[in-house]
């Protein structure tokens, strides 16, 4: 397994441009399912979430091309689903990655049936499926569960129906459930509203495809979406959004550093919650050119003052302050000068990172859902341990930080979400190398 090792205390500078969305290319990806003409697909990152989904995608009888396109950019991807294809998303797939619960609308609703191995916990807690099993029984399909696998039938016809499907639960809306019930809305007899729907823009990334491929969504982005379902879709071309998690994560890199970096491709318009508490801690964003009618692949400036305030930080839903930053800003909010509060509202036990960061001299404190970061003048490079995807990225950049030097052990985690982040840190004045861990134990 891989691990960085990392010595601190450079400061970031250069230019750097942000990939495509991987939590936008993944339903997406999925909706291919839909129709039997071809999609085309730019700026799908080139990551492991990526390419399990498309190992489950051609398990599922789907054609997958790769066409070269510009230098900087990722191949483009083209899809075509035979939908004569398997129904069943098996578990040796499924426990990769928990996105593969995407295809269950997708599949449901082109082709009658679902056979999606049921996906399990992961580190940031249990990760129930409930609401999007209820969204498919409310568009009429009946759902058993077998051998560990979610089994899904469409009622007799094959088709889905449109209903009123309330997609809340405890901890809010879903992202991926609002996304499956309205890929399997497009198709289904008569008109699906979805009240409580995610907001998040990956979920409206998805919609404009579905658009473009001829469903009848609107009001993605809203709480209420509305599906009037067609007969069939046909093929699109598509880009991908621009990844705002990751641009975020070089926001903050920038700022841990003391760094200058210029961001380009980055979705300033949905990051509005991070630069509303980094305004206040002392780091300022500045848009130098925007492209899109709200900005969403602007060029972005980030400074930073020298003493960075403490501030409060609760996650919520989009356009709240997303729960996918909040271990990258608790890094930041370390060195602050002052006590920090960070709740976590949508992932309660997503604190994996707290422990090691500690090892690094943070001082956390931890009680059920809160956080209090009581600031310190340096953190100190220590060997530590990447559990999850975001706690990954919160230590790299506590190391970036650090005086001495980091070994962050196994990020493949890290890898999952973020393409060769370390070959781009180091070219904007980072000194981390990438060393198989074996050679830590020798
Ligand atoms: N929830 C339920 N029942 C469900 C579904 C969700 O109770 O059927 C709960 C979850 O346990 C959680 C809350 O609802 O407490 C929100 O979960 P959501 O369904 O929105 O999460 P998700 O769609 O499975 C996506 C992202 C996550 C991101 C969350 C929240 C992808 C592939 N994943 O997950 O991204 O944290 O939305 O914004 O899009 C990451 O990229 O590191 C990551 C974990």
């Amino acid at each position: 397994m891989d691990a960085f090792i990392i010595n601190g205390g450079r400061r970031l500078s250069g230019t750097i441009r942000v990939n495509g969305s991987k939590n936008a290319a993944l339903p997406i990806l999925a909706a291919s399912l839909l129709t039997d003409q071809p999609v085309t697909l730019s700026d799908v990152p080139d990551l492991a979430d990526i390419s399990n989904m498309l190992r489950l995608l051609d398990d599922l009888g789907c054609q997958i091309k790769r066409t070269p396109a510009s230098q900087d950019a990722p191949d483009d991807l083209t899809i075509t689903a035979d939908p004569k294809g398997k129904s069943h998303a098996k578990y040796d797939i499924v426990r990769t990655m928990r996105a593969s619960i995407c295809v269950l609308g997708p599949l449901l609703a082109k082709r009658g049936e679902a056979r999606v191995s049921m996906p399990g916990g992961c580190a940031i807690g249990d990760r129930p499926v409930d609401l999007h099993l209820r969204g498919m029984e409310a568009l009429g399909a009946q759902i058993t569960l077998e051998s560990g696998d979610i089994i899904a039938r469409a009622p007799s016809g094959g088709r889905l129906r449109g209903n009123t499907v309330f997609l809340g639960g405890q901890f809010g809306p879903t992202v991926l459930g609002t996304a499956n019930v309205m890929s399997a809305a497009t198709l289904a007899e008569g008109l699906t509203v979805i009240e409580n729907a995610a907001c998040e823009p990956e979920v409206v990334d998805l919609a404009n495809l579905l658009n473009a491929m001829g469903a009848h969504i609107t009001g993605a982005g809203s709480p209420r979406v509305v599906i009037e379902g067609v007969k069939s879709l046909k093929g699109a071309n598509h880009r991908v959004m621009p990844d705002r998690i990751e641009a975020g994560t070089l926001i903050l890199a920038s700022a841990i550093t003391n760094g200058q970096l210029t961001i380009t491709n980055c979705p300033i318009d949905s990051l509005l919650a991070l630069g509303d508490r980094l305004e206040r801690v002392g780091i300022h964003t500045r848009a130098t050119s925007e492209t899109g009618p709200r900005g969403e692949r602007s060029t972005v400036e980030v400074s930073s003052e020298r003493v960075l305030k403490p501030v409060q930080i609760s996650t919520h839903p989009h356009p709240g302050f997303p729960t996918d930053l909040q271990a990258q800003m608790m890094a930041l909010l370390c060195l602050a000068d002052g006590n920090s509060v960070i709740t976590e509202r949508i992932f309660p036990e997503r604190f994996m990172h707290v422990a090691e960061l500690s090892r690094m001299g943070a001082h956390l404190f931890r009680q059920g859902p809160t956080v209090v970061v009581s600031g310190v003048r340096k953190l100190v490079g220590a060997p530590v341990m990447a559990s999850d995807l975001r706690a990954s990225a919160s230590l790299v950049l506590a190391g970036l930080a650090a005086e001495g030097q980091t070994t962050i052990r196994r990020v493949y985690h890290l890898d999952r979400g973020y393409e060769t982040l370390d070959k781009r840190l180091v070219a904007l004045g980072a000194d981390i190398e990438r060393i198989n861990d074996q050679a830590l134990d020798a």
